[in-house]
């Protein structure tokens, strides 16, 4: 099973839009701290939610929290200054990926801190500036579980 790590997302049917997807892939998600919203934001729950999706959901206070959780982990930072292209990597089944905030994107010290092997981008034309976030997961997701073969899946 794959983790997700959104840091400090702004947007909340971004977050509602992950959280369903995570449910569908069997994908656990974190959220890192300050968040743009409230969990119980009606734009949240608007992405048509039911309980259940929610049970794999973990809220950390900050960074340093949620690093420690994930010490001992293979952990990839989206992000599109990054060179390194995320079809090129053979995934491993405990992977985790870290996704930026929507309006700023993962901060420079933060993305330095890891090694130029874990730091991946998603092709793009020249001019384009970025992918929407839930976009963006979703196609890290579904190429990480398609190397495992779908597995759960039918
Ligand atoms: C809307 S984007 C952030 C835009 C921000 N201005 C930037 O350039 O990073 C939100 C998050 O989605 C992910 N993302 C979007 N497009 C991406 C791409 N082409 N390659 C890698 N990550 C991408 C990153 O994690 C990013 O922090």
């Amino acid at each position: 099973m794959f983790d997700v790590i959104l840091y400090q997302p702004e947007i909340p049917p971004n977050t509602g839009n992950i959280i369903r997807l995570c449910a569908n892939s069997g994908v656990r998600l974190h959220l890192v701290k300050p968040l743009g919203f409230s969990l119980e934001d009606k734009q949240l729950l608007r992405a048509g939610l039911d309980y259940h999706e929610f049970a794999t959901l973990s809220v950390y206070e900050n960074w340093a929290q949620c690093a420690e959780r994930f010490k001992h982990r293979r952990l990839f930072a989206l992000s599109t200054k990054n060179t390194q292209r995320y079809d090129r990597i053979t995934y491993e089944p405990d992977d985790a990926f870290l996704f930026g905030p929507e309006t700023r994107g993962l901060p420079t010290d933060l993305l330095e801190t890891f090694s130029p092997e874990r730091r991946i981008r998603l092709p793009m034309r020249p001019e384009s500036r970025s992918l929407n976030l839930s976009n963006a997961v979703a196609v890290v997701v579904y190429e990480a579980w398609r190397q495992m073969g779908f597995e759960n899946g039918r």
